[in-house]
């Protein structure tokens, strides 16, 4: 399925939706973010080795921000094979990929914890396999990483950027209550859909249990300051996020004004920072 395809293709299936939506505003949200942590992003890619002429795999693409980097780095004799579970999702990246005539991208309507079902035909064809904050959301991320066993050949890569600790990392400072009991409503709806926000204290065990050893594991830790441009990660997914956990009863309004004040205190306030949800980036290499 390449981007040649009409766009209304997925149009007949039913595109489950991820927690957090895969509306406008959360692709806006995801396209914010991919730039403020592009650079974080750029250097995992050179230390994983991507290289032209490869075929990479982006498990859990969404828009596809990503995947369009990936397909400059790759070049016309490369692949990148897309895989998302949202078909609004995959007909932006479709849109994006016929723009740019990036012949060269494939797009995957599909679970990535079925890839042997998903992409029948690519067993031992993958070079790379990248996935940035799709691991946290997923209930059985065992069978991801058995998928990825057979479709990565041997010396070929998993690079994946996502979280361990994030209640306790993601905080404000000076620290005040309403924060806290959002961020933690925030987790707790993720778990209640069968995500987990300690998934990366699993992940190498699970590598290495299927075949790869682990050859790089690291954290990225940054500040936001009220001012940067940083500061408007953190503010976009609050705008998206705490409705819905309004809507869906994790938090009560009155708790969403709280924090609403809170942070508009914070925003306005030269000597508050937020420390961002420790990343952690994991390189797993497939055994010969
Ligand atoms: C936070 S977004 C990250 C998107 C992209 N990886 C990035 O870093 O910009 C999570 C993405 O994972 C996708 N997703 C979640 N569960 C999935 C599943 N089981 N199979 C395929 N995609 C899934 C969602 O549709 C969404 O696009």
């Amino acid at each position: 399925m390449t981007t040649q395809a009409p766009p209304s293709e997925f149009s007949g299936r039913n595109a489950a939706e991820y927690v957090l939506g895969t509306g406008s505003d959360e692709s806006i949200r995801l396209g914010l973010q991919h730039r403020l942590w592009s650079a974080a992003t750029h250097a995992l890619w050179e230390r994983a080795g991507v290289q032209p002429g490869m075929t990479v795999l982006d498990l859990g693409c969404g828009p596809g921000h990503a995947a369009m980097d990936l397909a400059q780095i790759v070049g016309p004799t490369g692949r990148v094979i897309a895989i998302d579970e949202s078909a609004a999702f995959l007909k932006q990246l479709h849109d994006q990929a016929v723009a740019r005539k990036y012949h060269h991208v494939e797009r995957v309507l599909g679970d990535v914890q079925d890839l042997a079902q998903v992409l029948p035909g690519e067993q031992g064809q993958v070079d790379i396999a990248y996935a940035r904050w799709v691991f946290c959301f997923l209930s059985r991320p065992e069978d991801v990483v058995r998928g990825l066993a057979g479709l990565v050949r041997p010396g070929g890569r998993v690079a994946v950027q996502d979280y361990f600790n994030y209640e306790r990392s993601l905080t404000l400072a000076p620290r005040r209550e309403a924060f806290s009991k959002v961020i933690s409503a925030v987790a707790a709806s993720w778990r209640a859909r069968g995500g987990d926000t300690d998934i990366m204290s699993r992940l190498p065990g699970m590598f290495l249990k299927a075949g790869f050893e682990v050859t790089h594991l690291e954290v990225v830790q940054r500040i936001a300051r009220p001012g940067t441009t940083l500061w408007h990660w953190p503010n976009s997914f609050w705008q998206t996020f705490l409705p819905r956990l309004v809507e869906s009863g994790f938090i009560t309004a009155e708790d969403m004004t709280a924090f609403n004040t809170v942070w508009q205190e914070a925003s306005n306030d030269p000597a508050s920072f937020v420390q961002l949800p420790t990343l952690y980036e994991l390189v797993v290499t497939r055994r010969a």
